[in-house]
């Protein structure tokens, strides 16, 4: 066995993939060759999926095809049954957890669900995109003690999404600006939790245990779970001028600031200014600038005095917030667009399959002998 190991697997290379391209040093990101810059664009969240799941961008009619069965009451909607099921969850259930318990609950529904071949995977990977938004919509009304709002066909997965949760048709700039949020979340390589479903995959198990499995590693404050901290982070910070003092004071305490640095970028994440750029807009439109001003203050004395730059999380929250998204709905929002991204990798994984099963090096004692219990 090899004697040098790298922690937490840094730069370690353990496939090949050809669904995302990260320059960490340019500070660039490729879905299929594509440039997320001309996504956000010119794109829209539903073309990207096609995009990431079957190589190549969709003739019109293959992709209205796709965004009629994406957008359907029946491939959106969820079984009465699972609806009860929520209603039987404490209403303090954090809303993550309700995802990782529902995507494995939408599992006994799918007609699909044992078959692991490429078109059965796709079926459930379309399904499971469309319902996730009404599974964490119906959480929200559930746990306020409102009924759910039933899916609008004529929406696209953003607006609606929007829709389910309050019940009336957002702004035009929230849904541009949800939309961009999706596209911009869909995949981002082999980050921790797409990598988790990807061990789950590569023993042959199916669609819904791999995305649980990604469910379960996305929650952790060090990865997606980190929305919801610089969230916490702006309303202790309360007012733009308390910015600068604060965030001084939390370095010169070692704190990890969230929403900051990367083990790839080594500059700033490109999809933070698209982030940026939106939420300030929306500030704008809702009255709500102090969220953004304080997020540009504490970015300017992080980049300057640790050299760490934002990543995709700082700036995603101040946008739901703006949309009066509650700050514990953001990881779940996060895991409505990267169920894509871990599909398309769920995808690769069976068709060129390799059980993933690395060594440790062992550092325990060597040959003890056993003592029976009374004589210890
Ligand atoms: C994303 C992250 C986990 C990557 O971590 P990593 O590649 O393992 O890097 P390390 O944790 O080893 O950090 C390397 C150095 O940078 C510092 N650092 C990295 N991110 C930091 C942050 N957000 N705040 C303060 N210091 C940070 C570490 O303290 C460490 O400094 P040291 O060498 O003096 O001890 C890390 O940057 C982080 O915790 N960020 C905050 C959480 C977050 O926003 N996650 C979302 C990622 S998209």
């Amino acid at each position: 066995m090899s004697d040098t190991f790298k922690e937490g697997l840094e730069d370690v290379v353990v496939s090949t993939s050809d669904i995302c391209f990260i320059d960490g040093r340019q500070g660039r990101l490729l879905y299929r060759g594509y440039d997320v810059d001309d996504l956000v664009r010119q794109s829209s969240f539903e073309e990207v999926v096609y995009l990431l799941w079957h190589g190549s961008l969709p003739s019109r009619k293959d992709l209205d095809a796709h965004v009629k069965t994406l957008s359907s009451t029946a491939t959106r909607k969820l079984s009465p049954k699972l609806v009860g099921m929520l209603k039987l969850l404490p209403k303090k259930t954090p809303p993550m957890e309700v995802v990782r318990t529902g995507v494995s609950a939408l599992s006994a529904f799918d007609p699909d669900a044992a078959d692991n071949s490429r078109e059965a995977t796709v079926r459930k990977a379309l399904r499971l995109t469309a319902q996730l938004p009404t599974l964490v919509a119906a959480w929200e009304r559930l746990r306020r003690g409102k009924a759910p709002v039933a899916p609008n066909p004529r929406l696209n997965l953003a607006g609606n999404f929007l829709y389910m949760l309050s019940g009336k048709k957002p702004s035009d700039l929230a849904a541009k600006t949800f939309d961009v949020a999706l596209i911009l979340h869909a995949d981002h390589e082999f980050n921790a939790s797409t990598f988790a479903a990807r061990v789950t995959a590569a023993t042959l198990s199916d669609l819904h245990s791999a995305i649980v499995s990604g469910i379960g590693a996305l929650k952790g404050p060090l990865h997606g779970g980190a929305n919801e901290q610089v969230m916490r982070m702006v309303d202790e910070i309360g007012t733009p001028a308390k910015a600068e003092a604060w965030i001084r004071k939390a370095l010169a305490d070692k704190a990890r600031v969230m929403g900051f640095g990367h083990r790839v970028y080594r500059v700033e994440d490109p999809r933070a200014k698209h982030l940026r750029r939106l939420a300030s807009e929306l500030g704008q439109q809702t009255g709500r600038t102090h969220y953004v001003e304080i997020l540009n203050t504490v970015a300017k004395v992080v980049s300057e005095e640790k050299k760490i730059f934002p990543n995709v999380d700082l700036y995603s929250g101040a946008a739901y917030a703006c949309m009066g998204i509650p700050t514990d709905q953001f990881t779940p929002i996060f895991a409505m667009s990267r169920v894509v991204g871990w599909a398309a990798h769920v995808l690769e994984q069976h068709a060129h399959n390799r059980l993933i099963r690395p060594r440790a090096e062992y550092t325990g004692p060597q040959r003890q002998t056993y003592v029976p219990t009374d004589r210890r």
